[in-house]
């Protein structure tokens, strides 16, 4: 697909709307985008290439766009293979391209390719003049590899951002946010964030203060649409998941293989919503994949997990999110947990370590069932538990 953005400043990325899973764990039920960038000036200046399966399209792309000329530069934002698994068929078709990159990257770039030659290392605010323009080149590790930077194009204020700002689904009706539906798209930058992001909420905060002085009219991401109208809501969003910050709702996320600790989830779902508390969502965990819980939790501060005791652990579908969760380092919920046993309970003390680990404000009561649990009131308890969940979101 190729767009003009402003005056020589193209989008030559692709949409690939045929692979299952992101990194082969990731549903993509919207497809994604990898996105690369093509500026036309006395040098021309690509930045970033595409997953390799569409480098044909992407070179052919290319041709449209400058013809004969030669590139000069291919700027490598980031290593990933969803990005930089061009570079080699790239470097066919224009052998004298200077890749640049930074110290980190040159290290990717002989490993991953045994690119050694024509490279341009630069450092922390290094500058190229590329004819009209000056590109500027920031580094902002760890966004979510180490040799993460992020390219700044004066006058026009442009940004490209790597994957920061990214979100999952390929760009249908158009590359700008003007053109998307902003709901779908912050809920897939809430997946693409929570999934691949999500552990490096500091340096995803340290980057964008880092690049706050600077104007910005444009942010061009590796995925998603380019923001342009909404870029106050896209900064302000994206901190907001850095600093793990959330809205009111509560998630409750469950496991269950014979209905009994999911009759316990449908009690706490019920006497949350009769409570009149917003956003409750409900996830069996059999059903639906990790990607979309993932993606609620960094979206709502209250999460409630329930499991059944599966030989004496938790039940194999909850302990994965524990570690996925744990694994993000998520800070800021209020949470609480119930769960089942037949002979020796296990689930609600796992889950209650669990919490503490991540030390989340936990709310009582934690209701657990043995067998069936017909000599519980868990619909006392589920009233009990949503009134104390509700008194600590008023008090938040
Ligand atoms: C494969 C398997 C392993 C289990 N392991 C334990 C266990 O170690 N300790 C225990 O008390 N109950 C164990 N249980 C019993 C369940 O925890 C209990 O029946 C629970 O109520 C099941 O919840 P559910 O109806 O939501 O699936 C196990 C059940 C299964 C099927
Ligand atoms: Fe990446
Ligand atoms: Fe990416």
């Amino acid at each position: 697909m190729i767009r003009e953005i402003t005056k020589n400043l193209y989008y030559v990325g692709v949409n690939d709307n045929t692979k299952q899973l992101f990194e082969n764990l990731w549903p993509l039920p919207y497809g994604v985008s990898y996105n690369a960038y093509l500026i036309k000036d006395k040098s021309n200046v690509l930045i970033d290439t595409v997953e390799y399966p569409f480098n044909q399209e992407f070179i052919s792309q290319i041709s449209e766009v400058i013809g004969d000329e030669k590139i000069d530069y291919v700027v490598v934002n980031h290593m990933e293979p969803d990005h930089s698994s061009s570079l080699v068929q790239l470097i066919d078709k224009y052998p004298e391209i200077k890749i640049v990159g930074n110290k980190k990257t040159m290290d990717m770039l002989n490993g991953f390719y045994g690119i050694t030659s024509n490279v341009y290392e630069v450092k922390d605010g290094d500058k190229i003049e590329i004819g009209e323009r000056t590109l500027s080149f920031h580094l902002t590790p760890m966004v979510h590899w180490p040799e993460t930077m992020m390219t700044y194009v004066d006058g026009e204020g442009v940004l490209f951002s790597g994957d920061a700002f990214g979100a999952f689904g390929s760009l249908q009706n158009g590359i700008m946010d003007s053109d998307a539906d902003i709901k779908l798209v912050t809920d897939e930058m809430y997946r693409y964030y929570s999934n691949i992001v999500g552990k490096y909420g500091g340096p995803v905060e340290k980057a964008i203060e880092k690049l706050s002085s600077l104007p910005i009219n444009y942010i061009c991401s590796t995925h998603g649409p380019v923001w342009h109208d909404k870029i106050g809501y896209v900064v302000e969003h994206y901190l907001k998941m850095a600093r793990y910050e959330s809205e009111e709702g509560v998630v409750i996320a469950y496991g269950s293989m014979y209905g009994h600790t999911a009759d316990v989830a449908k009690n706490i779902y019920e006497a949350l919503i009769e409570d009149g508390v917003k956003n409750v969502v409900l996830h069996d965990l059999s059903d639906v994949d990790a990607s979309f819980v993932l993606r609620d939790v960094f979206k709502y501060n209250t999460l409630i997990l329930g499991s059944p005791t599966y030989n004496s652990e938790l039940f194999p579908k909850v302990a994965d999110l524990t570690v996925k969760l744990e694994g993000r380092m998520i800070k800021n919920k209020t949470f609480a947990c119930f769960g089942s046993y037949s002979w020796a309970g296990q689930a609600v003390k796992r889950l209650t370590a669990f919490a503490e680990r991540m030390q989340w404000d936990i709310i009582e009561p934690k209701i657990e069932i043995k067998q069936a649990g017909l000599d519980v009131d868990v619909k006392a308890l589920s009233k009990e538990l949503a009134e104390n969940i509700i008194n600590s979101i008023n008090n938040l």
